[in-house]
């Protein structure tokens, strides 16, 4: 049969019949931590995209579900699936255009993305050395937090296996680029899809630097929406983050309630020797009142965690979006520009991000920052600051 070949799920002895041909047209994208909260719209989003023929998924012991559930998106794409083991990452990676690295940790509420690094520098090394392995000339995709970390220690492992090229290595800060869209064409009542706001800078904190001087259409605002612009800009992650704090707040007051009820309740037993024991008045209640709180305390977060969303879903448009301008440009496409975080010699930091335009090499173009007015020159030296310190401990990490 000309239609069939074979979709293969690695890992499990599940096989099913696949489109042969359609293999050979389009690019290759492979999704590293492919079953977590943004490698699974991710995933969805790069089945649709009708540039890509083969679409490789690594993650953890639900990538077969993921994988099948994918695979049955009626898109030409042909899904693989790889659970996350040593020998599968060989796999998963031959013969990849494209990959992009999203396995991280979540930042929970209250830490930083900077706070991230201790867990993720490892997983990205490890998958860099994949890579170095195995596609070689692969455009590699990262938003793995904290990407103005992940991209300098991407960057050092290349190196050390000697096949580093700059051009093809970026940093994702597409997420900045949306929000910003977003949020300027609320307050200018336009079609987000009309408004075009260059960020560079990196993507943490004060280092993600909006250019609201050269918004297009041009537009001026006053200092307060300058500063509420920027500043949500800057904090869109947080945004998200925050209100899953208020929800872990909300359960923990409700779990509290019942823990509160239910002593009370157990003190008006009708066995007298059981009501001493449990009344309020006895160190046994308090013992058992503060054990319940301990539990309520450490569960409620990890029950939260397993329920609760971050920025999932914005991130997995702003990625999916940046991977199909890097296809565009892989295929010879004209005028494809995109802001991403990249090797470059626009300020004296090793990686900035700015404007790039991609091409069949990756970058082969990085903009400069252009004109920009006195607070985004203050901006820029805060962003610096912040970027020179991340920079420092990816490439640290590799090199000790
Ligand atoms: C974001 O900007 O939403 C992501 O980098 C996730 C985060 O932790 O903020």
């Amino acid at each position: 049969n000309n239609n069939s070949s074979t979709i293969q799920v690695k890992g499990s002895s599940e096989l099913r019949q696949e489109d042969n041909f359609r293999e050979k047209a389009g690019f290759k994208v492979a999704i590293l931590g492919a079953t977590g909260g943004i490698g699974q719209p991710l995933a969805t989003f790069m089945k649709m995209n009708p540039l890509v023929s083969v679409l490789h998924l690594y993650g953890g012991v639900n990538t077969l579900a993921v994988t099948i559930d994918i695979s049955h998106m009626d898109t030409p794409t042909v899904v693989h699936g790889f659970i996350r083991e040593k020998d599968n990452l060989e796999d998963a990676l031959t013969g990849m255009d494209l990959v992009i690295i999203s396995a991280c940790g979540c930042r929970k509420p209250g830490t930083t993305r900077d706070e991230l690094f201790g867990l993720n520098a490892g997983i990205v090394k490890t998958l860099c050395e994949g890579i170095a392995k195995s596609c070689p000339q692969a455009i590699v995709n990262i938003i793995t937090n904290p990407v103005n970390s992940m991209v300098p220690i991407a960057a050092e492992v290349f190196k050390k296996a000697g096949m580093y090229d700059p051009r093809r290595l970026f940093g994702v800060t597409m997420l900045d680029v949306v929000r910003a869209c977003t949020f300027v064409a609320e307050i200018l009542g336009l079609n987000p899809k009309e408004v075009d706001v260059p960020v560079v800078g990196g993507h943490h904190h004060l280092s993600i630097l909006p250019l609201l001087s050269q918004v297009k259409p041009s537009r001026s605002f006053t200092p307060q929406e300058i500063e509420y612009l920027t500043s949500r800009i800057q904090n869109g992650g947080y945004e998200v983050v925050k209100r899953t704090a208020i929800q872990i707040l909300n359960v923990q007051i409700h779990m509290m309630f019942v823990v509160v009820v239910a002593s009370a309740l157990t003190g008006k037993s009708k066995n007298r020797k059981r009501r001493s024991r449990y009344s309020i008045h006895s160190g046994y209640y308090w013992l058992q009142f503060f054990c319940y709180f301990v539990l309520v305390i450490n569960l409620s977060p990890l029950i939260l965690n397993l329920v609760l969303k971050y920025a999932y879903h914005s991130q997995a448009y702003a990625t999916a979006r940046f991977a199909n301008a890097c296809l565009r440009g892989l295929r010879g496409d004209p005028g494809v520009v995109e802001c991403a975080f990249v090797a470059s010699q626009v300020t004296e930091l090793p990686f900035f991000a700015s404007k790039v335009r991609l091409g069949p090499n990756g970058a082969e173009e990085i903009y400069p920052i252009g004109s920009i007015n006195e607070y985004e020159r203050n901006g820029l030296e805060k962003a610096k600051k912040e970027l020179a310190r991340s920079i420092d401990k990816g490439i640290a990490f590799v090199r000790e």
